[in-house]
């Protein structure tokens, strides 16, 4: 069991299988899930509980979606010392979350990750929130959970793109904070079937703990470790309109330009580019991206024509709009970009 510590309070996070999450949820939980989550596992959890099943993917985090879910609750008689379940990946996650903080000014929130990603990432920390048509995660809100309930089992069905997006943060705490999680990973690769899975998800909250402990609001920087590869990520994300990559795919590219980009710039030492080696592994396994290990420029030509629907692949003639691209896409980025002082600690971010 894991503790985080908060402002308010503290909460714990545990490995427990769906069928003692089942027996733990009672009189008072609402269950929020989406359709693919609901269909592998819902009979097990939400069989004689009051469940909302939304659509799945990343257009549920709406506006729309978060009155949907408000008025489901009052409907349904949800009081002051009811509890919302989320159980799926970090899109239910999120919007349930948001439901939980602002729902009668808040209440209890039961995170049930089901994909890696909401387990080594998004259920942890208290942020919860929604996308507007204007950007991504533009109204939200900190709200701890009560508990955080791992189910590994749910994995199981995971489709594999998902599995591998979720890697990629896994992947990120490594480079960022955890050295010895690297050549972990190096020598043991991240499979579903994988022996170690637990240990390397434990691994991962236990450091997300760690770097959220010290920087609960994001206003110290702390936190902004965890944004290595996230400023372009999210100029790739939004460059494809979020719609060709997955965040994780995204952000896998994102650090191997950024770590490129740490080594020329001098910041970086040059073992970053055996690590950028193994990184690129993430996307090309999946068969999205073919990238050389070139200079920066090389790098980012090939992420751009990635994230550009239509020209997954760079070649000649599509290479020069890429390029182009690259600073109007950085640009309005406010975010500090992470850049390496060493493979495994991120020290300093611009
Ligand atoms: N709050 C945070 O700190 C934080 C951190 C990182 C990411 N996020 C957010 O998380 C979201 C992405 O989360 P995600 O990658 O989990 O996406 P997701 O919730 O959309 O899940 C991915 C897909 O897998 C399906 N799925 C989920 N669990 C499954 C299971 N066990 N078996 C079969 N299918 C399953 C879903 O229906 C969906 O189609 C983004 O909106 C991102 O902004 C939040
Ligand atoms: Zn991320």
């Amino acid at each position: 069991m894991i503790v985080v510590q908060h402002r308010t309070g503290q909460y714990s996070i545990e490995f427990l299988e769906i069928a003692e999450v089942r027996r733990r949820l009672g009189q008072g939980c609402f269950v929020v899930s989406d359709e693919n989550v609901a269909r592998h596992w819902g009979g097990a959890i939400g069989d004689l509980l009051p469940t909302l099943v939304l659509p799945p993917g990343e257009p549920t985090k709406s506006v729309a979606m978060l009155e949907r879910v408000a008025r489901w609750l009052a409907q349904s008689g949800a009081t002051r010392r009811s509890k919302v379940v989320a159980f799926g990946g970090g899109v239910i996650g999120d919007l349930a979350g948001l439901a939980a903080a602002t729902y009668m000014r808040g209440i209890e929130l039961i995170q049930v990750p089901t994909t890696l990603l909401a387990q080594v990432d998004s259920s942890v920390g208290g942020k919860v929130g929604i996308d507007l048509p204007e950007g991504k995660n533009l109204v939200g809100a900190f709200h701890a959970p009560t508990a955080v309930w791992i189910p590994l089992e749910a994995l199981s069905t995971l489709p594999k793109r998902e599995f591998i997006n979720g890697a990629a943060e896994v992947w990120k705490y490594a480079f960022a904070v955890d050295s010895a999680l690297l050549s972990s990973l190096e020598s043991h690769p991240l499979v579903p079937e994988s022996p170690k899975l637990k240990e390397v998800i434990a691994r991962c909250i236990d450091l997300k703990r760690q770097i959220v402990e010290q920087d609960e609001r994001d206003e110290r920087g702390i936190r902004a470790v965890l944004n290595f590869g996230h400023t372009i990520g999210h100029a790739l994300e939004r460059a494809s309109n979020y719609e060709s990559l997955l965040h994780g795919e995204a952000i896998a590219i994102g650090m191997a330009v950024e770590a490129r980009i740490g080594e020329e710039l001098e910041l970086s030492p040059t073992g970053m580019h055996t690590a950028e080696a193994t990184v690129l592994m993430l996307p090309r396994g999946h068969g999205l991206v073919h990238a050389p290990i070139g200079d920066s420029q090389s790098v980012i030509n090939y992420a751009c024509a990635a994230a550009v629907p239509g020209s997954q692949r760079t070649t000649s003639e599509n290479r020069p709009r890429a390029h182009k691209q690259v600073p109007k896409l950085v640009a309005p980025l406010s975010e500090h970009c992470c850049i390496a002082g060493s493979v495994g600690d991120i020290s300093e971010s611009y």
